[in-house]
């Protein structure tokens, strides 16, 4: 029957969503437009829209005006692009939110993804580096992956500044 082909195919379709790019953390590399990168990579690196949930980004787009103590506001035409770029590419609710949290995070360095894989003793992290001079604040992901600007988080681009 045809019963058993189509269970096959839910099993895979269900594969393919589970081990899907989206995932947070499962890209190394995240490719970003070049409006992207000019209008959210000038005060901090371009964030890759994979590491919040769609929720996050119309929240943050919907807030520029008071983002994290910054005004950041877009000409409303840029903020509409931008937006449908991020909420297009971004990552999927649940994997990415808040521990706890009710109201979606702004945060990537919130989320229960970045701080399992930026935990203390993993790859060399420790409270003195985070609070080292070069990083500052863990918002500051160029401080260790040299290659943030451009969305590449692989591997060889990490360098951990020496903890002072
Ligand atoms: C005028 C400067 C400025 C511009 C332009 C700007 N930001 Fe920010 N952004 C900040 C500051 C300041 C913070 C807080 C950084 C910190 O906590 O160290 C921040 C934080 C963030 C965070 C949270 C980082 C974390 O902790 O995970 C996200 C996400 C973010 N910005 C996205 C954007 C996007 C998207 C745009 C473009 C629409 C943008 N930013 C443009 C200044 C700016
Ligand atoms: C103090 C240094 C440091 C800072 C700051 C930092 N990271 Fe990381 N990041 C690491 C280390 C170390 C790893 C672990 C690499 C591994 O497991 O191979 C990692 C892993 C990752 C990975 C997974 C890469 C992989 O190998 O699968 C991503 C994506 C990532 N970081 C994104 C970010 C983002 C986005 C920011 C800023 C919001 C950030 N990181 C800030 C050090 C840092």
């Amino acid at each position: 029957m045809k019963l058993r082909r189509l269970g096959l195919t839910a099993v895979t379709m269900l594969l393919a969503l589970h081990l899907g790019p989206s995932l947070a953390g499962e890209q190394k590399n995240y490719s970003l437009t070049a409006s992207y990168k000019e209008e959210c990579g000038s005060c901090h690196v371009p964030y890759p829209p994979q590491l919040l949930p769609a929720d996050s980004w119309r929240s943050l787009m919907g807030g520029l005006d008071k983002h994290f103590g910054s005004n950041a506001t877009l000409e409303a035409s840029v903020a509409k692009e931008i937006t449908q770029f991020l909420v297009v590419n971004a990552g999927r609710s649940g994997q990415s939110q808040a521990v706890g949290a009710k109201a979606p995070t702004l945060r990537i360095t919130e989320t229960a993804w970045f701080k399992r894989e930026h935990r203390d003793g993993h790859d060399g992290l420790s409270a003195s580096v985070w609070q080292s001079a070069a990083v500052k604040t863990p918002a500051n992901c160029a401080a260790c992956h040299r290659e943030a600007g451009e969305g590449n988080y692989s591997e060889r681009g990490i360098r951990i500044p020496r903890s002072k």
